[in-house]
């Protein structure tokens, strides 16, 4: 009896012995030449995109030996780094996964087979629930292909021009919402976000408006019940407003003089932007503009404006135009107006999202870079947004759904590619960038 106690201490103190040992070379894994080598690796398969992975070795006994992955058979070589690895793949399939371990005796190989599936890719707005994505829309082009891709990948609505002015209030007197009841009727039937867009802008405005034939004091009454009228109409399904869209002179970066400041002066802005608050207190106001990323003295102009209006209550948040192309704006220049914005506590609206590829007009045709190119400005436009605090998160809005119905065309006169679906409806590498800045 007291020899078998005997016997059980001495095997105790040994195993004692072992995990002191093994514990004290895990500390200091860098002298480790004692723990056998042994190669492993994990897959885990995005939620946000199932044709991306990360792998993560878990490898013991390797340390200071090289080690790379392939992510297909005889597929390209990648270095394995510290951490976790992501790989994307082009198409749906089955896979083999090496980590090759450069051992001194040889390599050593672990494999694992995967499937993965594309068809069933993502749609960008279950992507986050941090914010709404949105797409302009025409009311021509919300049914058929068209619809069943808004229905499944949009939670927000934006009018491309029939909620402006020359189309709502074409002859004084005469309203005509025909068009903006369609599109807002689709949206609420569709359990959509209705962005309006826009009630003042120097750029929509009908013959009627701009050659005015009242006195300034009618001129501001017109207005005014202009506002009050769309705005009140839409209550309770428009959730907000750009209100006033672009007063900012380029280059001067002075207010810009539209008949709207002939006529009503320098503070028509927050005459505007009372109106639509008390027509709809619980709209979401907006000021949107363009260059004001990458353009410090028009995004000094613009702020000024929006602590103006913040003084009185009177504005909610501000959209920055994102017509950009692969080059530009920076990530640093975008992030400087999401502080500003931020720093403010207000909300922050990408709006107007399409990325040129060809703003030097030396393609004919879209490449396969320039869509890469495309696809990684995306990501990086998504990911400065994703990375702002949730309240003042809002949405990222993309300004058409197909390339050959683009605005940009008509407006640079030279071909370019800067939406997210090509002709066919097909999502492009773009589509895969906006889910890549959220995974
Ligand atoms: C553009 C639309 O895309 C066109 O269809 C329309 O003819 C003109 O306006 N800044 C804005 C948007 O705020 O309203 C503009 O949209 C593009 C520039």
């Amino acid at each position: 009896m007291k020899n078998s106690i005997r016997l059980r201490q001495f095997f105790l103190l040994l195993l004692l012995f072992y995990v002191v040992c093994a514990c004290s070379n895990n500390e200091d894994a860098s002298v480790d030449t004692t723990t056998p080598i042994a190669v492993s690796f994990e897959v885990l398969v995005s939620q946000q995109n199932p044709l991306r992975i990360t792998v993560n070795n878990t490898s013991t006994g390797i340390n200071g030996l090289n080690s790379y992955w392939q992510f297909s058979t005889n597929g390209p070589i990648v270095q394995d780094g510290n951490g976790p690895e992501t790989h994307l793949y082009e198409a749906s399939g089955t896979y083999v996964i090496t980590l090759t371990v450069e051992a001194p005796d040889g390599d050593i190989q672990a494999t694992e087979t995967i499937s993965v599936t594309g068809n069933e890719l993502l749609a960008l707005k279950d992507a986050t629930d941090t914010f709404s994505v949105g797409m302009a829309v025409q009311s021509n082009r919300m049914n058929g292909q068209h619809g069943e891709i808004l229905i499944r990948e949009f939670n927000n609505l934006t009018a491309e021009f029939e909620m402006k002015m020359n189309t709502m209030y074409p002859s004084q007197g005469n309203y005509n919402f025909t068009a903006a009841d369609a599109i807002v009727n689709y949206g609420v039937a569709n359990n959509m976000n209705i962005h309006g867009h826009t009630l003042i802008w120097h750029n929509s405005i009908p013959d009627w408006v701009e050659n005015f034939s009242g006195t300034d004091q009618e001129f501001e009454t017109m207005i005014e019940n202009y506002i009050t009228t769309v705005v009140t109409r839409y209550a309770g399904q428009v959730r907000s407003w750009d209100v006033v869209n672009e007063a900012i002179e380029d280059g001067s970066n002075q207010l810009r003089n539209s008949v709207f400041r002939q006529r009503m002066g320098d503070d028509y802005i927050k005459k505007c932007y009372q109106w639509a608050r008390a027509a709809d207190p619980n709209a979401l106001l907006f000021y949107n503009d363009y260059s004001i990323t990458f353009d410090a003295g028009k995004q000094a102009a613009m702020f000024a404006i929006v602590d103006n209006l913040m003084s009185e209550n009177l504005i909610d948040g501000v959209g920055a135009q994102m017509h950009i192309d692969i080059f530009f704006p920076t990530a640093a220049q975008i992030q400087s107006v999401v502080n500003g914005t931020v720093s403010r506590g207000l909300k922050m609206h990408f709006a107007e999202l399409d990325v040129r590829v060809n703003p030097n007009n030396d393609i004919s045709s879209l490449t396969e870079e320039r869509a890469i190119a495309q696809q990684n400005k995306v990501r990086e436009v998504v990911e400065i947004y994703d990375a702002i605090p949730d309240a003042n998160k809002f949405a990222i809005t993309i300004w058409g759904m197909r390339d050959n119905e683009t605005w940009l065309v008509d407006f640079w006169g030279q071909p370019d590619w800067p939406l997210f679906y090509d002709a066919a409806f097909t999502p492009k590498k773009a589509h895969t960038g906006f889910l890549e800045g959220l995974d």
